[in-house]
């Protein structure tokens, strides 16, 4: 049952011609928004507007928000830049985690709404560049930048864990993804959710979930346990087994309910029960 989890990118037309679409998209959007609340123009010209690309305008965004006394937003910037020139898969990922919003939130009707307001969005972005420190061998301002996002937006995920893309973090506080954790592609969570451990192994001690699972509100996933391609889990669950491919599973402990009706549920969020 278990087997490695795919993190790569979707290369289809489709997706290449949405991405391309992106930045023309998030422009226009801004300057309405603008246009529509001239009292955010010290805003919104500095975020999106003063800027020739996405990379530019998401290290501007991502410095904004947690610049410090400690580390200038100028720095913060810079480094952003630095690690998207050097990773551009990781600007990809960011905008599949964009459209994933946009498409599977029903309260989000335009992408500079997540770009612009979401912690969700932005503290997983954040995630990307500690986790390009970590893996590069910049271990202490990875930290820096994990303690950082865990101050500001309750959303604590160790940069050494493997995130794919297309990812919604929906509400987004108190987020825990543990050191070895992994998460395949087109995943969507909602708040409070734990892929962490259950504080009896060390080593490889944290869950790995497939691609297109949906994990409801305050879900604890604990243990290096394997959650199945498409699967469900309950608001509130506690996951201390694996669970099979497009299984529904609920409860405390979590058990088998259902099958799902959706090969991936998270791209739906369907969070209806199906029996089966
Ligand atoms: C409770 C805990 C300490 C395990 O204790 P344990 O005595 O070793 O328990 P076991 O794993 O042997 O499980 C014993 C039974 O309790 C159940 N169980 C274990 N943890 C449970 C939990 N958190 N909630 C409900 N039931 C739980 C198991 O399903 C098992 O039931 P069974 O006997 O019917 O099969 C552990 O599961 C836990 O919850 N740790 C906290 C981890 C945590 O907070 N991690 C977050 C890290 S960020």
């Amino acid at each position: 049952m278990n087997r490695p989890i795919d993190i790569t990118f979707d290369s289809s037309p489709k997706t290449s011609a949405q991405l391309a679409q992106l930045w023309p998209q998030l422009q226009s959007e801004v300057a309405q928004e603008l246009e529509g609340e001239p009292l955010l123009n010290e805003f919104l010209l500095p975020a999106v507007l003063e800027h020739s690309t996405f990379n530019c305008a998401l290290s501007a965004i991502l410095a904004q928000k947690l610049y410090c006394p400690t580390l200038s937003q100028l720095n913060l910037r810079k480094l952003c830049l630095e690690i998207y020139e050097a990773d551009p898969s990781i600007i990809t990922s960011a905008m599949l985690d964009l459209i994933a919003v946009r498409q599977r939130d029903p309260a989000c009707k335009r992408i500079s709404v997540p770009f612009l307001y979401y912690k969700g969005f932005q503290g997983l972005q954040l995630y990307r560049i500690a986790n390009w420190l970590w893996l590069n061998d910049r271990r202490a301002l990875a930290r820096y930048v994990q303690s950082r996002v865990s101050e500001l937006f309750a959303i604590d995920i160790h940069p050494a864990a493997t995130i794919g893309n297309g990812i919604l973090i929906d509400h987004a506080s108190s987020i825990v993804i543990g050191e070895t954790a992994v998460v395949g592609n087109n995943v969507s969570m909602l708040h409070e959710v734990t892929l962490g451990g259950t504080g009896k192994a060390t080593g490889d001690r944290h869950p790995k979930i497939a691609s297109g699972v949906l994990i409801g509100a305050g879900a604890k996933v604990l243990g290096n346990v394997f959650v199945g391609e498409g699967a469900k889990i309950g608001a509130g669950s506690v996951v201390l087994n694996n669970v099979l491919a497009h299984c529904t599973v609920a409860g405390v402990p979590a058990v088998p309910v259902g099958r799902c009706s959706g090969t991936q549920p998270a791209l739906e969020m369907d969070h209806s029960l199906q029996q089966g």
